[in-house]
């Protein structure tokens, strides 16, 4: 678990998601997300520690974001990051973001990969401030109202594999 002090002067921690989270993660996903995903995924997410690597932001004991990432092959695809509305803009996704890279790092896999509304500018510019590049657009991809996906990824490491990733596209 990684600690560090947030404004205001709470401790904030990036830790694994575990089930006790599952109910403030939730409502935070129904508010933040057209079409959240159910509760019962992130059961799921929770109980399937092989391929996932779910993690939550709490501070003062609050869970105020959450990241939901999976390890296939070679490559860390990133399904979720979501911060609660009040907190955003105070570094806390930058937080999620960094502790995925870092076991992204500590796997060994070469890619990090992920998909976001092309209109979503502030995670467009997240993931952009930390090496993500668009290599592909999903058109259509977002079924409440049509809109195209990025596809972005970023090299683990300074990209020292030299192949292509088996699930970007
Ligand atoms: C996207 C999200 C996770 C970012 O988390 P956050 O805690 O608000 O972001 P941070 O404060 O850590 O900001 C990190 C960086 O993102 C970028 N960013 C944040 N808001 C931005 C905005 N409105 N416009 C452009 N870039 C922005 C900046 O590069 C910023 O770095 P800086 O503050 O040093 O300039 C958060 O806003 C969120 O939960 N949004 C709704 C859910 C969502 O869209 N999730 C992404 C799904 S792919």
């Amino acid at each position: 678990m990684k600690e560090d002090r947030a404004a205001g002067g709470k401790r904030l921690a990036i830790r694994r998601m575990c089930e006790d989270d599952i109910d403030a993660v939730w409502s935070i996903e129904r508010d933040l997300f057209p079409t959240p995903w159910p509760r019962r995924s992130f059961v799921f997410e929770v109980g399937n520690s092989r391929t996932s690597y779910a993690v939550v932001a709490s501070e003062g004991g609050a869970v105020i974001g959450y990241a939901v990432g999976w390890f296939v092959g070679d490559e860390l695809h990133i399904g979720n990051v979501a911060v609660r509305r009040d907190r955003q803009g105070s570094g806390i996704g930058r937080r999620l973001l960094e502790d995925l890279m870092r076991e992204a790092s500590a796997r060994k896999v070469s890619y990090i990969t992920l998909e976001v509304r092309a209109s979503n500018v502030s995670a467009i510019g997240l993931y952009r401030r930390y090496g993500f590049k668009e290599i592909a657009i999903r058109k259509g991809y977002y079924t409440d109202n049509g809109e195209d996906a990025l596809v972005m990824l970023a090299e683990v490491g300074g990209g020292e594999g030299g192949h292509e990733p088996a699930t970007a596209v």
